[in-house]
């Protein structure tokens, strides 16, 4: 079991303006908390989710692809961060395509010890929505650093910001009416 995740943490977490939620780095990577705008975005509360893996949210969507690198990226102790669109579904079963981020919490002696991770809704979004959901993950991390620290927490990773917005979310709203068309097939 992790330890238990720094009241400091949490309340800047809880407080950001960007969906956030931490796993364990163990023990299949259970959710130990998700802020509020987590729970605006997806629709679910702290209780449904906190304790489950963060897979329950892709319901029946195959995601094969963003899957195997999300694992991959779990697998590799020394990989920093991963940036993927996977398909997701909100708590009332709307899908939506979710850029997710995922770094890692170290602990001094370098053993991952949390999995930070963002969420973010590109199929409903503009390209400069994107770019400000990118400076406020980007600020999230810078700020978060030394309040990490002060815990014996290391943020790792630097955000990958998305080189080309307009694309990203070109690709994403494809996805969508993709998923929508099958929905009512
Ligand atoms: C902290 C954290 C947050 C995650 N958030 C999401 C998420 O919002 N949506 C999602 O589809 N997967 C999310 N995942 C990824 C899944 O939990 C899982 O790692 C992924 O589906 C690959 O593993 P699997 O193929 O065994 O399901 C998250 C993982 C972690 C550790």
């Amino acid at each position: 079991m992790p330890p238990e995740l720094p009241a400091a943490l949490v309340e800047y977490l809880q407080q950001s303006r960007v969906a956030l939620a931490i796993a364990a780095a163990d023990d299949d990577n259970h959710l130990l908390m998700v802020n509020a705008r987590f729970c605006t975005l997806t629709g679910y509360a702290p209780e449904d989710v906190v304790g489950r893996n963060c897979r329950m949210l892709q319901r029946d969507a195959s995601n094969d692809e963003p899957r195997a690198r999300l694992r991959e990226f779990l697998a590799q102790p020394r990989q920093a961060n991963v940036r993927t669109p996977i398909v997701n579904f909100r708590k009332d079963g709307t899908p939506f395509v979710n850029l997710l981020y995922m770094s890692r919490l170290r602990s001094i002696d370098g053993a991952t010890t949390y999995i930070f991770a963002s969420q973010f809704d590109v199929s409903r979004s503009q390209p400069e929505l994107l770019s400000d959901y990118d400076a406020q993950l980007a600020q999230t991390l810078g700020r978060l650093t030394p309040i990490a620290g002060d815990a014996g927490i290391v943020v790792e990773g630097t955000l990958l910001t998305i080189a080309n917005s307009a694309a990203t979310v070109a690709q994403a709203k494809m996805m969508l009416a993709g998923l929508e068309t099958d929905v009512r097939a």
